[in-house]
């Protein structure tokens, strides 16, 4: 082929609280910020990943994509969550298409959904460490109606779902692209989401061990609401740091601490999970990225208890912007929010 022209894609990340959009240009090889914009979702829109008000999700999409003046139809989007099985499997070396031949009956021992209600991709890692005759597999099962709710979602937005990612790829994808591949390194991705927390274990820069845990942010605001006895919104303004009339800050404080602490708890037990079941990994350094890693107790709660250094993702790190079109202070404050967008923006079609 002479010529092969790279499908401009949007990458929309519907997260349970919000939806991010983000639109990058590529030039020589090198990313640039062409758009981005986020808006809210009402609590109740999405529940436990599952969409139940598709009609408001249409509503917020369509109005965010026409404010930004985003005219490309195409998107790239991602899902997580129970209806999603990752899975490190083995399987005897084979070609490419052997392998999408006879992964339906090589999953059906790892699945516990019928095959015929999921849909299944892969990606070859490499030969297995113990047996060279074998070689390490990604399984990705989803099942066929979530993954169709989001697609009947985005057609009634009048957009195209090319690419239909996993959330916890995405922010692989960015942490590649930004950090690149540290040989031999164990680190761990965590995205802190409203309602999940999504980790990612990569060793040799691949995916090793993958969890959703289904506890996010949300935790504060029930919490604070709870345990102060005030509404929905008083615990948001409190919960970002504003002051509230006649509630002691210190009492917030403790408040958020608390569930923080219940927060680190929940990752320490998934990572040391996967120490448990893999002889001699140790994560030696963790990623926090999403809104909820914002909050000034997550880093240093998340050190203590795992014992590692933890930093933050910065998605920008290899995206260029333009000063007079993107505020510098709204990127670096928002950009774990968009961490998600920003990967699944960087697909390209025929990406894999
Ligand atoms: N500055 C901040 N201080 C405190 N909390 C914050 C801040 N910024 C964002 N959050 C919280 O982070 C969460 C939103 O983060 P994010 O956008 O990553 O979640 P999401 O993608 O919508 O959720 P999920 O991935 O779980 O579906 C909310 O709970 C929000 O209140
Ligand atoms: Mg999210």
């Amino acid at each position: 082929m002479l010529f092969q022209k790279k499908k401009d894609l949007i990458g929309i990340d519907i997260g349970s609280s919000a939806v991010k959009i983000v639109h990058l240009k590529e030039s020589k090889g090198r990313f640039e910020l062409a758009t981005l914009g986020m808006s809210l979702l009402p609590p109740e829109a999405i529940v436990d990943n599952a969409i139940m008000d598709s009609s408001t999700i249409v509503e917020v999409v369509k109005g965010l994509v026409e404010s930004l003046k985003i005219k490309t139809k195409n998107v790239a989007t991602s899902i997580s969550g129970h209806s999603v099985i990752i899975r490190k499997i083995q399987m005897p070396i084979m070609t490419e298409e052997e392998m999408e031949s006879s992964i339906k009956w090589e999953a059906e021992q790892y699945i516990p959904f019928e095959i015929s209600e999921v849909n299944l991709d892969f990606q070859q890692l490499g030969p297995d460490e113990n047996d060279n005759s074998m070689v390490n597999v990604i399984l990705v099962a989803a099942k066929k109606d979530f993954v169709n709710d989001y697609v009947a979602l985005f057609k009634e937005c009048g957009l195209e779902p090319l690419v239909m990612d996993i959330d916890c790829f995405a922010v692989e994808n960015v942490f590649e692209t930004s950090y690149g591949m540290a040989e031999e390194e164990v680190v761990a991705l965590i995205d802190m989401g409203a309602s999940s927390m999504n980790v990612n274990v990569l060793k040799n820069g691949a995916s090793v061990f993958t969890r959703d845990i289904q506890v996010g942010g949300n935790v504060y605001n029930e919490e604070i609401q709870k345990r102060l006895g005030v509404d929905g919104e008083t615990a948001d303004k409190l919960k970002f740091g504003t002051e509230v009339d006649d509630i002691e800050p210190e009492r917030v404080s403790e408040i958020i601490e608390d569930a923080t602490e219940n927060l680190a708890q929940e990752l320490q037990r998934s990572i040391d999970f996967f120490a448990a079941t893999t002889a001699d990994e140790k994560v030696q350094k963790v990623y926090i990225t999403g809104g909820v890693s914002k909050i000034p107790s997550v880093k240093p709660a998340l050190e203590s208890r795992l014992g590692v250094a933890v930093e933050h993702i910065d998605p920008w790190r290899q995206i260029a912007h333009n000063e007079k079109d993107f505020d510098p202070e709204y990127l670096n404050t928002m950009g774990p929010v968009y961490t998600v967008a920003v990967g699944l923006a960087m697909r390209r079609m025929g990406d894999k």
